[in-house]
C-alpha cells in the first residue's frame, strides 16, 4: 500500500458533501454506457446523494490522496439495503464509486480489501452485493460471483437492473 498515492480511512459524516461529489462525478460518467439514458436521468438523483447512515455507520470508508481529496468510497452493513433485515454472517456491499479521473488505479481495490477485512473480523462469512451492470468486472475481480439479475426498485417503483453478486470470505 506504500506505493500508492492515496489510503483508506473510515468515513465520518463529515465527508458528506466530498463523497456526494465523487457520488455525482461517478455514478453518470461511468453507467452512462451500461443503461437506459432516460432510466439513468431518472435514477441519478437518487444514488448520487451521499447516505447519512452510511457515514455514520464505521462501515463506510473512503479514499483520500495525500492531498486531502476524496477520490472513491464505498462499504459494507450487516442491514439488507432497502428491507434493513440482518442474516447473522451475511453482510451487504453498499455504494461503490470512484471518481472517473481516479478508475483503473486500484482504488476501488483497495476498499474492497478493506471492507473484506473488516467484515470477516465481524464475524461475516458472505458478502452480497446489487452490483451495477457497468461493476460487475470490478465485482468479478474481487472474486465475487454472479448469482442472478435482480431489479431494485428505485423511489419504490422504479426497475433499475442489477446483479447480485455474492462472495464468501475465509
Ligand atoms: C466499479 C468501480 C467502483 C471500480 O473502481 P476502480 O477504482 O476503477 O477499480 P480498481 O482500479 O480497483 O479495479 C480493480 C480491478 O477490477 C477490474 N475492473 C475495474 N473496472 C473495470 C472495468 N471498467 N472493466 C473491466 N474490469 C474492471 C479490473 O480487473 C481491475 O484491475 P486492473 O485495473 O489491474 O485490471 C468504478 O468503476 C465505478 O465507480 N463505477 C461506477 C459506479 C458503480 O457502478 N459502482 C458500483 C455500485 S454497485
Amino acid at each position: 500500500m506504500s506505493t500508492m498515492n492515496f489510503f483508506v480511512r473510515i468515513a465520518t459524516p463529515d465527508d458528506t458533501d466530498t463523497v456526494g461529489a465523487v457520488l455525482a462525478a461517478s455514478y453518470p460518467a461511468l453507467l452512462a454506457s451500461h443503461y437506459d439514458k432516460d432510466l439513468l436521468a431518472r435514477v441519478l438523483p437518487m444514488i448520487t446523494r451521499a447516505n447519512p447512515r452510511l457515514l455514520a455507520s464505521n462501515t463506510f470508508y473512503v479514499a483520500q490522496t495525500r492531498q486531502g481529496e476524496i477520490v472513491g468510497c464505498g462499504g459494507w452493513t450487516p442491514e439488507h439495503p432497502g428491507t434493513g433485515e440482518v442474516v447473522k454472517g451475511v453482510a451487504h456491499i453498499r455504494h461503490f464509486a470512484t471518481h472517473p479521473l481516479w478508475t483503473r488505479k486500484g482504488v476501488g481495490r483497495a476498499i474492497i480489501a478493506r471492507c473484506r477485512n473488516d467484515a470477516a473480523a465481524r464475524g461475516v462469512v458472505k458478502l452480497h452485493c446489487y452490483a451495477t451492470l457497468a461493476a460487475e468486472n470490478f465485482y468479478r475481480a474481487a472474486g465475487f460471483t454472479t448469482v442472478a439479475s435482480a431489479d431494485v426498485l428505485m423511489g419504490s417503483s422504479l426497475p433499475f437492473p442489477t446483479l447480485i453478486m455474492q462472495l464468501e470470505l475465509s
